[in-house]
């Protein structure tokens, strides 16, 4: 039979020299990838670090995580530098007889009992302290509730404003920025509309797979004030890397006056320019998003009553220009001015002084599935029922996406 390397290389057609050659590189490449991974390892200020927690929920999984990693480290360097010694030690030698066994260790009680134990009392350790950690975790009193809904590929927030222990059409639904209360336990309802996803925000606590027909329950809680992102982290089809969420969090008190703001209608536009968007908006964007105050009328005559009034295919855009990014949070909405690469609370909103990224929402508005990879169906195919996913490219002219544009920013 021949050897591996051998059909493999007839298998390539590769010449002996050529594989020399293709074997220094891959050796180089053996060498040059873990390095990266490791500089990689070494970025600072990295908004998804796990490992810099800054919430009381993610720190007790980094206080488990430390003491479990130490541990692991200590055995791992252990094991691998006995291995290099025994081996190193009793490598086969000239003048060995290849048929001759070095001294046996089989037999030994003490050490058998000794590599039995040891690593029992560790792993029992391990899993003591990560039930602890465990039933710590999920032992929280939430001040608030919120439910998240995965879809491809974006999430949505709802609020109970109305305060009946349910999540309806009536409550304020929101999408991409999840604002909440810094300081405060926000309790998440995670549910999904397609398939499984998972929300993940790892300066504030694990992830939790958001799974369609159940609810899993997550609490996250910020220290401060400030913007954490995060990813989708179950793979979910074509724009599955591009399914990210963020979380505002805001002193209490504007955290009540952004809830109250939200709940309000969108203001009909004043502006000429704007207002010729709005009607574009009615006209063209209606089939799928919904700004209350502006087109909810089509969406109570164009269904079965309520159930119409979230669409439930696209975000809600009622407040639009009060968040931070777009399209699932792939593109921020507002100008990253301090270059930190999160838009925060304070970069967000002309009045505060924030600059609208108008060249990505252009950009999407003349062809989103160029920006962001996704299955979309035409409006037409919407109204006859067919489903796609994602926003489909409506062929606008330059001079309606201004329009849309100039309403969208009046979306505060
Ligand atoms: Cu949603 Cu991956």
């Amino acid at each position: 039979m021949r050897s591996g390397r051998s059909v493999f290389e007839a298998f390539r057609g590769r010449s002996p020299e050529r594989s020399a050659k293709t074997q220094r590189h891959r050796r180089v490449l053996a060498l040059l990838v873990p390095l990266l991974l490791l500089l990689s390892a070494c970025a600072s200020d990295a908004p998804q670090d796990t490992l810099e927690p800054e919430g009381p929920i993610a720190r007790k999984i980094d206080n488990l995580v430390n003491p479990v990693f130490i541990i692991a480290a200590v055995v791992f360097v252990l094991v691998e530098f006995g291995a290099l010694y025994l081996v190193l030690k009793f490598r086969q030698r000239k003048d060995d007889d290849p048929d001759e066994l070095p001294g046996q260790t089989h037999g030994n009680t003490k050490l058998e009992i000794g590599w039995t134990v040891l690593p029992a009392l560790l792993l029992g350790f391990v899993s003591f302290a990560t039930l602890a950690t465990l039933f710590d975790i999920n032992d929280t009193e939430d001040d608030l509730t919120v439910q998240v809904t995965g879809q491809q590929w974006w999430w949505e927030f709802t609020y109970d404003t109305d305060g009946d222990g349910e999540f309806t059409d009536e409550d304020l639904v929101t999408a991409n920025d999840l604002v909440v209360p810094a300081g405060q336990n926000v309790g998440l309802e995670i549910t999904s509309r397609d398939v499984i996803h998972s929300f993940w925000i790892p300066k504030l606590n694990g992830k939790k797979d958001a799974v369609p027909g159940r609810t899993h329950p997550l609490t996250i809680n910020a220290d401060e004030p400030g913007t954490y992102v995060g990813q989708c982290t179950e793979y979910c089809g074509l724009s599955h890397a591009y399914m990210r969420q963020r979380v505002v969090a805001l002193p209490p008190d504007e955290f009540e006056a952004w809830l109250e703001d939200q709940q309000d209608e969108a203001d009909e536009p004043t502006d000429e320019q704007a207002a010729t968007g709005a009607d574009l908006f009615a006209g063209q964007c209606s089939v799928c998003h919904l700004a209350r105050g502006i087109n909810d009328d089509q969406f109570e005559d164009g269904g079965d009553g309520t159930a119409q009034l979230v669409s439930e295919i696209a975000p809600d855009l009622t407040h639009f220009a009060s968040r931070g990014a777009f399209a699932g949070a792939t593109f921020d909405l507002w100008a990253d001015q301090d270059g930190d690469h999160i838009v925060e609370a304070d970069e967000i909103g002309a009045d505060n002084g924030g600059q609208l990224n108008t060249g990505d929402l252009e950009a999407w508005l003349r062809d989103p599935p160029a920006e962001k990879p996704m299955d979309p169906v035409t409006p037409d195919e919407v109204e006859a029922g067919e489903q796609g996913r994602g926003m489909p490219n409506l062929n606008l002219s330059e001079e309606q996406i201004d329009q849309l544009v100039a309403f969208l920013q009046t979306l505060e």
